[in-house]
């Protein structure tokens, strides 16, 4: 799983990574969250595409998922892609996907935290079991993207799941957090797996703009860094006969 694609710059790192990283630990499924890769905020056809010819399998979203227009028609035709599954019904795209990989069905979703996210979306914790519910006999592995702000809820959403999933691996605060570990059930953990982009920048933002806001108080357009990148991941080798994982590697690659 690899963690919040920003920008261009990330893109590119992505392309040139990811086929190396694959070939190197025999990756059967790669998950990229990429709601930040066109230019920092959301995503577009050509920006999705380009994370699936860097070598994705499934792309994953999060609270940038519409701040692109064209992201509602991308969702609608695209399988692969997918937004938070606790968006209320009626929502463009759908928040899971079941697909096959290393012989095995793995049960992809996405879902989104409700701690300071100034967002009004349903319970993550009941979406996620409910998704579980309706899928169950369908699917041997289960990979959740959770893009939340708090540690906390981050935490709980493991410990919720913990025997359930084969990993629960968190994205959007694009600071890779160095908890790693498989819990006592089984399931792969990561608060989070951090930011795959520019390095010397704010979150992957130009590091001038936001300092500066920070100083002035002035909403300013921030613009992704440029220069140096980085990539992260989170690397799971899971079970397909138990549904959990074995080991976990977390991945961090700075130019
Ligand atoms: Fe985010």
């Amino acid at each position: 799983m690899v963690g919040d694609i920003c920008g261009r710059p990330g893109r590119h790192m992505l392309r040139e990574r990811l086929g190396p990283l694959r070939r190197e630990h025999s990756v059967d499924l790669a998950i990229v969250n990429g709601e930040n890769a066109a230019a920092g905020f959301g995503i577009t056809g050509p920006t999705y595409q380009e994370i699936l010819e860097a070598g994705a399998d499934v792309v994953t979203l999060g609270n940038h998922t519409f701040d692109k227009r064209e992201a509602v028609a991308l969702l609608d035709e695209e399988p692969r892609l997918l937004r938070p599954l606790n968006y209320p019904p009626g929502a463009p795209g759908r928040g899971h996907c079941i697909i096959e990989a290393g012989g095995a069905r793995v049960l992809v979703a996405n879902a989104m935290g409700r701690v300071f996210l100034p967002m009004n979306l349903d319970c993550p914790f009941r979406g996620v079991d409910d998704l579980l519910a309706q899928e169950a006999g369908r699917y041997d592995l289960f990979f959740l993207d959770f893009h939340a702000e708090a540690t906390s809820e981050k935490e709980a959403m493991g410990w919720h799941l913990d025997g359930r999933a084969t990993a629960v691996v968190g994205t959007h605060t694009h600071i890779q957090t160095a908890d790693d570990r498989v819990l006592p059930s089984g399931t792969a953990y990561l608060t989070d797996v951090g930011m795959t982009g520019p390095s010397e920048s704010v979150l992957g933002m130009d590091r001038k703009g936001v300092v500066g806001r920070f100083l002035s108080q002035v909403p300013a357009r921030f613009e992704v860094a440029e220069g140096k990148r980085q990539l992260s991941a989170l690397l799971v080798d899971a079970d397909p006969s138990t549904g959990l994982a074995k080991e976990v590697q977390r991945i961090f690659i700075r130019e």
